[in-house]
């Protein structure tokens, strides 16, 4: 058994907030803010709330706007979080129908029955709820016989799940595995943090891992795959089961995402490089053997930085193309989005590189070729 990538999968949501749209309610959340804490700003009780900027956002980060499933919410400064519906336990839950989306795109590309699909991994950071699995939801959904589940490795869950996808068929466990990748970060993210309220937006992902004796013929070769974890708090969410408060932004800031992000930048980014550079080695393949780096989307500066160090001098676009700028950080889809969107243009034995990193520390690299 030979485990290939077959096929992927995106869906988008229809709305967007540029960075313009995102700071002006910002800015007014903080002007309200400090109104109502006008007395206790002047007796030096608390900090006045200070404005956050577009070109600060876009220096930093290269974030210029980001997908959200509810944009009225996250933009109203009355309200600062998304406003999603609870469902009922006879609809099919939002991250599941997402992921649906995705994973159709990714079974029509390959060709596949979802009759013919052997399990389901929903690999993902934010998940709908503990139990049952959201896996199982969007098997039950699309019609998929034998087993699912759900694992969250924070950003890194994509290529985790690849690899477990990939273990599955080298084990015969499974012929094809359908990883899905919702992420509805809005959800998460601390919209009234001035230092993170624009990083995150919301995509779902799809990626379909197959034997090669059943995948199409323009299917990607995974030429090797390796993955690392080493703990860290500097980037973390403290919301679970054991602590039902309802998290607001500014009752328990640590139930949604906080992280030392300077810290995050300057650790991860050598944990990073030396992970591919020694599995170049291990794989007998030169930098310039890898046409393109599909680098995990959270910052432009970090993934030039990682890029040069690997490729030796910076990536052009072409090299290490970016969804950031329009995305922003969607988390575990980041990486395959680039991937989906930036490998059409492959030829035959040409290879590259899948990467993602995140909270953990977590990093998971997964190496291609194209078939065909
Ligand atoms: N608007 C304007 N200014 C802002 C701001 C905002 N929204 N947010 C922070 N600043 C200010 C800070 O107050 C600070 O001011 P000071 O120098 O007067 O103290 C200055 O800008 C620099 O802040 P800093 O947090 O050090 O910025 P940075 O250059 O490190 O960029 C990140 C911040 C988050 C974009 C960057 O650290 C990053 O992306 N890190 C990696 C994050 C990551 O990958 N996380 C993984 C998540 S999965």
């Amino acid at each position: 058994m030979k485990p290939v990538i077959s096929a992927t999968g995106l869906w988008t949501p229809p709305e967007s907030v540029t960075n313009a749209e995102l700071v002006e309610s910002f800015n007014a959340w903080a002007d309200r803010w400090n109104a109502e804490h006008e007395a206790d700003i002047a007796a030096g009780l608390v900090e006045a709330k200070t404005h956050s900027s577009v070109e600060f956002i876009e220096k930093a980060s290269g974030i210029k706007s980001r997908y959200v499933v509810d944009k009225s919410g996250v933009t109203d400064p009355a309200l600062m979080r998304p406003v999603i519906p609870e469902r009922s336990n006879e609809e099919i839950s939002i991250l599941a129908e997402i992921a649906v989306k995705a994973a159709r795109q990714a079974l029509e590309r390959a060709g596949r029955d979802p009759k013919d699909v052997d399990a389901v991994i929903c690999a993902a950071s934010n998940m709908q709820r503990a139990y049952p699995a959201m896996a199982i939801e969007v098997q039950e959904a699309l019609g998929i016989e034998g087993f699912s589940f759900d694992m969250n490795v924070a950003c890194s869950s994509a290529t985790f799940g690849i690899q477990t996808a990939a273990d599955f068929v080298r084990a015969g466990h499974a012929k094809s595995v359908l990883m899905v990748n919702p992420e509805i970060t809005s959800g998460h993210l601390n919209w009234t943090d001035r230092d993170s309220h624009f990083i995150f937006g919301d995509v779902a992902t799809a990626v379909l891992v197959e034997d090669e004796s059943i995948a199409p013929k323009d299917h990607w070769k995974i030429l090797g795959t390796q993955l690392k974890t080493k703990f860290s708090n500097n980037i973390r969410n403290n919301f679970g089961f054991l602590n039902r408060a309802d998290p607001s932004g500014e009752g328990a800031p640590d139930k949604l995402f906080v992280q030392e992000g300077r810290k995050v930048f300057k650790e991860v980014v050598p944990m990073v490089s030396e992970m591919i550079i020694t599995e170049l080695d291990r794989l007998s393949l030169k930098p310039e053997q890898l046409r393109r780096l599909w680098l995990h989307q959270a910052n432009a500066n970090m993934n030039r930085l990682i890029s040069s160090k690997v490729l030796g001098h910076e990536a052009s676009d072409d090299e290490s193309p970016t969804v950031l700028d329009e995305y922003a950080n969607t988390s575990s889809a980041g990486s395959i989005i680039a991937f989906h969107k930036h490998s059409a243009d492959f030829k035959p034995g040409e290879r590259g590189l899948i990467c993602s990193f995140g909270a953990g520390y977590s990093v998971g690299a997964v190496f291609v070729e194209k078939a065909g």
